[in-house]
């Protein structure tokens, strides 16, 4: 549904984005990840059509962007950073504008502001003005005009950047039942974010993938070794010495946890049948043997830590 291709974008001598590529298939929501100044916004407004691209080529439901913007911007949704929402206006007001400007049918609008009132939340304050609503109500706002003309496709910029965390609950919840029927991606700093609602990530840092994956793969991968937690009813000296002579354990080490001894073994490939053999030949009791998993924190963190890039340039937080 939207395919993006070596995807570069220069703000003069900046390069933001840099040769990204990556997919997003019909009915998934994928959540873009990354620090800030990594490039998300700019990669969804390359999505959107409000911005060209330097170099690589975005499709949105089979029409390029560059080429053929006005077919992109009736099927898509989107949702900037900040939402341009005029003060002056009424909820109700601005929904009926934002219709029109999509040139929705007339006798369509009604039903649809409606609708979006009612998919949003917004029942309550449609005859409010913009300019006196809370962040959270704005933000819902700025959801509604996205979906007006209910397009196949959303493209939401940090969708709950401001709100509250019961507010946070509430839209992500609103979004992940967008999803299914509709495509989206969706850009956040934040972890919990992509778990809870996106199927799939892709991280970027400093305008470079550096990870595509489920959030469950993210959490579990951890650069080609395994790490297993060990926990053994046997000599203590005897076990370390027997974990580390099994093949294919590299590191076995201690570790106390709530009191009680277990040890971290670590080495390529799966190791958890030879470990288990190794126990019960020696007659000692396997009281626990499981992966560890890193958090998809740990993992963020590993693999957006900066380094100062070949060039030496800086980019701006
Ligand atoms: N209009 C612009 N002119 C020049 N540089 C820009 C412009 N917009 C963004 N940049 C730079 O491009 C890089 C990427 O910015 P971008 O806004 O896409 O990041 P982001 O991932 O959305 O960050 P945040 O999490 O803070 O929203 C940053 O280094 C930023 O300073
Ligand atoms: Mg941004």
């Amino acid at each position: 549904m939207i395919q993006v291709e070596h995807l570069t974008k220069r703000y003069g001598p900046n390069t933001a984005v840099q040769d990204l590529s990556f997919q997003v298939a019909p009915g998934e929501i994928l959540g873009l990840l990354g620090p800030n100044g990594a490039g998300k916004t700019t990669t969804l407004r390359v999505l959107a059509g409000f911005l060209p691209a330097t170099e690589g080529k975005v499709q949105v439901a089979g029409f390029d962007v560059f080429e053929q913007p006005m077919e992109v911007k009736r099927r898509i949704g989107y949702l900037p950073e900040l939402p341009p929402l005029y003060p002056e206006m009424s909820v109700e007001g601005y929904l009926g504008f934002v219709a029109r400007l999509k040139r929705l049918p007339p006798r369509q609008v009604p039903g649809r502001i409606d609708a979006v009132l009612e998919q949003c939340s917004l029942g309550e304050v449609q005859h409010r003005l913009l300019g006196r609503l809370s962040k959270g109500y704005r933000q819902r706002v700025g959801l509604a005009q996205v979906l007006i003309h209910d397009p196949p496709v959303l493209i939401l910029d940090e969708p709950t950047a401001g709100l509250d965390p019961r507010q946070i609950l509430e839209v992500r919840q609103l979004i992940k039942s967008l999803g299914g029927s509709r495509t989206i991606i969706l850009s956040t700093h934040i972890l919990p974010e992509v778990s809870a609602t996106c199927g799939r990530v892709v991280i970027i840092n400093r305008g470079q993938v550096v990870a595509v994956d489920t959030p469950e793969n993210l959490s579990r991968r951890r650069t080609g070794a395994e790490r297993l937690l060990v926990r053994i009813d046997g000599p203590a000296d005897q076990v370390k010495e027997a974990l580390g002579a099994v093949p294919g354990v590299a590191a076995v080490q201690e570790e106390i946890s709530d009191g009680v001894t277990g040890w971290q073994v670590e080495g390529p490939g799966d190791l958890g049948p030879a470990l288990a053999r190794e126990v019960v030949q020696r007659g000692w009791g396997l009281r626990e043997l499981r992966p560890l998993t890193l958090s998809l924190e740990d993992i963020f963190i590993e693999l957006t830590t900066a380094e100062p890039s070949a060039e030496g340039e800086e980019v701006a937080a």
